[in-house]
């Protein structure tokens, strides 16, 4: 019995312990990644869906449920947006060379119509953040329209 207590106060000395250790936050102040929307026009329900789905993984601000001061959740946070932003980040888009932002464009169509994006492990706590059928469809040709060749 005695062991048992002493595991659990363990356990708990060191969930408290890790509440200290808060990762760096990733808010630029900036709501909507502005240089984008200015580039590229996205209108008003693009970039609502874009901000309730991606922009909080894929751009310099993200807004940060109340759950993501606990640790280890914010953690796993800090390292999906570090890895999304890697891979594309909407704060980045416009100053991209026009072959590197028509491969973005045809990477984020192909990842929204194959269910990739948003992530399931974040879909799974943000339903809201699901697409339907028609937000995808709206995604897909905005970033379609967005593909040029010269
Ligand atoms: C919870 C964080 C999160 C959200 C929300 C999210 N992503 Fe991602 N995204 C990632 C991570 C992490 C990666 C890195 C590769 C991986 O794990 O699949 C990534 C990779 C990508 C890539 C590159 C994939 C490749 O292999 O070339 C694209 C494009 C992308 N995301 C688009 C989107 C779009 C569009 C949305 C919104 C519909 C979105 N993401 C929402 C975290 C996220």
């Amino acid at each position: 019995m005695k062991m048992v207590k002493r595991i659990f106060i363990g356990f708990v000395v060191i969930i408290i312990v890790i509440q200290f250790i808060q990762p760096v936050r990733n808010t630029s102040g900036q709501v909507v990644p502005q240089s984008f929307i200015d580039t590229f026009q996205p209108n008003d329900t693009i970039v609502k869906l874009l901000a309730n789905s991606c922009f909080h993984c894929h751009s310099n601000n993200t807004k940060y449920p109340w759950y993501t001061n606990i640790q280890p959740v914010g953690w796993l946070m800090a390292k999906h947006i570090n890895d999304g932003k890697d891979e594309l980040n909407f704060d980045d888009l416009a100053a991209l060379s026009n072959r590197r932002r028509n491969s973005k464009f045809k990477s984020i169509s192909e990842q929204i119509e194959q269910d990739k994006m948003p992530l399931k492990s974040y879909l799974f706590i943000h339903r809201n953040a699901a697409l339907n059928e028609a937000d995808k469809k709206l995604l897909i040709n905005f970033f379609q329209s967005k593909i040029h060749n010269n």
